[in-house]
């Protein structure tokens, strides 16, 4: 049977990393969803089209000229051949971001773009993890394991300052809050983080480090 693992989370719940992680342990591929929310939101901003006009946003989605690749450990993000990898992680992409993701019109053509790529990069490695905050209820509800990253709101906040401003010192932290918190809230139509859907299994990394988390998230996929 396919090795297709879907992980949902907020920001700061160490789903990336995590996700990255336990692709390459167990030798599969990996689909960041939420890289193509970015990647479509800086294709808009770059060609100019009104992130507020959802019918010229929805056909942007349509043809947007993606390549990701699949490999956890070599992520690279390109749009119509320009490299976009770090770009799309700008404090201005993420701020746009959620005026894309809450579109519609975009969810249902880049849910079936994902659901896509799951399959084919199945196809290529025998599984795929695919992480966003759609993944175990919306695209692959039906995968073979399906995982809610949590964790509080002050380790989330400590990880993605971290993340961004290279330090979890208190002005970094402050930094951080405004536009996490802000993001959470833009997002909040389209993913709610509270109770995971049923038969999905929660892992709350609030109290642990990143090996642990991956650990915590193998031994759900073994059992
Ligand atoms: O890096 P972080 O976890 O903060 O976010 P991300 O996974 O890169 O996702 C960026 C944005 O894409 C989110 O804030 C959502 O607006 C959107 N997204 C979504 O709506 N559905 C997904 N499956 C993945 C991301």
């Amino acid at each position: 049977e396919p090795l297709t693992i879907a992980i949902d989370g907020p920001s700061g719940s160490g789903k990336s990393s995590v996700s990255k992680a336990v692709a390459g342990r167990l030798g599969i591929g990996y689909l960041d969803t939420g890289a193509m929310y970015r990647a479509l939101t800086w294709w808009c901003v770059d060609r100019a089209i009104d992130l507020g006009d959802h019918a010229a946003v929805a056909i942007a989605a349509a043809d947007l000229p993606l390549e990701l690749s699949a490999d956890p450990e070599a992520q690279r993000v390109v749009v119509a051949g320009t490299d976009v990898t770090a770009e799309i992680r700008s404090t201005a992409i993420s701020a746009e971001v959620s005026k894309v993701a809450t579109n519609t019109a975009v969810r249902p053509i880049l849910q079936q773009a994902q659901r896509d790529r799951m399959a084919a990069i199945t196809a290529e490695t025998g599984g795929v993890v695919a992480e966003g905050r759609d993944i175990t209820t919306v695209v692959a509800p039906d995968a073979l394991v399906r995982l809610l990253l949590t964790a509080s709101e002050d380790a989330r906040l400590r990880r993605r300052s971290a993340e961004v401003h290279g330090s979890a010192d208190e002005h970094a932290i402050a930094a951080t809050r405004d536009q996490v918190l802000r993001r959470d809230r833009d997002d909040s139509a389209v993913s709610q983080f509270t109770v995971a859907a049923d038969g999905v299994v929660t892992v709350d990394t609030s109290d642990l480090d990143f090996d642990e988390s991956v650990e915590a998230v193998l031994a759900v996929v073994a059992s």
